[in-house]
């Protein structure tokens, strides 16, 4: 995606003073993937069809980041000719953030069935709205392995850069976040801690609110898609 199409995509709601220039970050525009937005912004979505449209909109954002991997190409034969089949030569290490990055994990999978699976559980405090850890799942070492951190809200982003510090003790130095929303706060924090990630992401939205809700956002996306706790 080139520079002049990321600035379009957010022309729209966003200052690009807002984005921080020394991010890496792909914003998905593309009419699919708003609709599928919008069908979980909508407050009159049911827990059901917040699930379907969040796993179609991960289709897209894996699809999207998934761009850069590395291939490699293997001789076949088809029924009429050789050619070359095309490979996954290192494929991401998928990490969901429990509990609201589970409900991307399965697609994401499906996409990419190369892949292994790590898990990292974080709850937020909700009066300091800092991320308190309870569940690590990941492979010693992600040297040299891409690794697709899967997490719907990119909020103040004390959790990715919670979780980004974990992957890059073990060795990851090629991590990219893969959020359906962001707010400008969370990508200057990410941008700040200088972690050198990439954010994939269908919308950059106005901002949080004193609660640390990304407005206009989507509600608590863990109770949009399994109900309160
Ligand atoms: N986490 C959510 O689920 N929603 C927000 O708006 C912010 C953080």
């Amino acid at each position: 995606m080139t520079d002049g199409r990321k600035q379009d995509s957010l022309a729209s709601h966003l200052a690009p003073h807002e984005i921080p220039a020394d991010l890496d970050i792909i914003v998905v525009d593309h009419p699919l993937a708003a609709a599928r937005l919008s069908t979980m912004r909508d407050a009159r979505t049911d827990n059901s069809a917040f699930r379907t449209a969040l796993r179609e909109l991960t289709l897209m954002l894996i699809y999207e980041a998934s761009r850069t991997l590395q291939v490699q190409y293997v001789p076949i034969h088809t029924p009429v000719a050789r050619t070359n089949a095309t490979r996954l030569s290192n494929p991401p290490l998928l990490v969901p953030v429990l509990r609201a990055g589970l409900g991307m994990a399965d697609q994401a999978h499906a996409l990419i069935p190369e892949a292994q699976m790590g898990f990292v559980g974080l709850a937020r405090n909700e009066e300091t709205l800092q991320p308190t850890p309870y569940m690590e799942s990941l492979p010693e070492s992600l040297a040299g392995r891409p690794v697709y951190v899967l997490d719907p809200m990119l909020a103040t982003g004390g959790s990715m850069v919670h979780t980004i510090e974990l992957l890059n003790a073990r060795g990851a130095t090629e991590v990219t976040a893969i959020c359906t929303l962001a707010a400008p706060e969370g990508l200057r924090t990410l941008a700040d801690a200088k972690l050198g990630v990439r954010v994939v992401t269908a919308s950059v939205d106005e901002r949080l609110n004193d609660s640390g809700y990304i407005v206009p956002g989507l509600g608590d996306a863990g109770d949009r898609q399994f109900g309160p706790p």
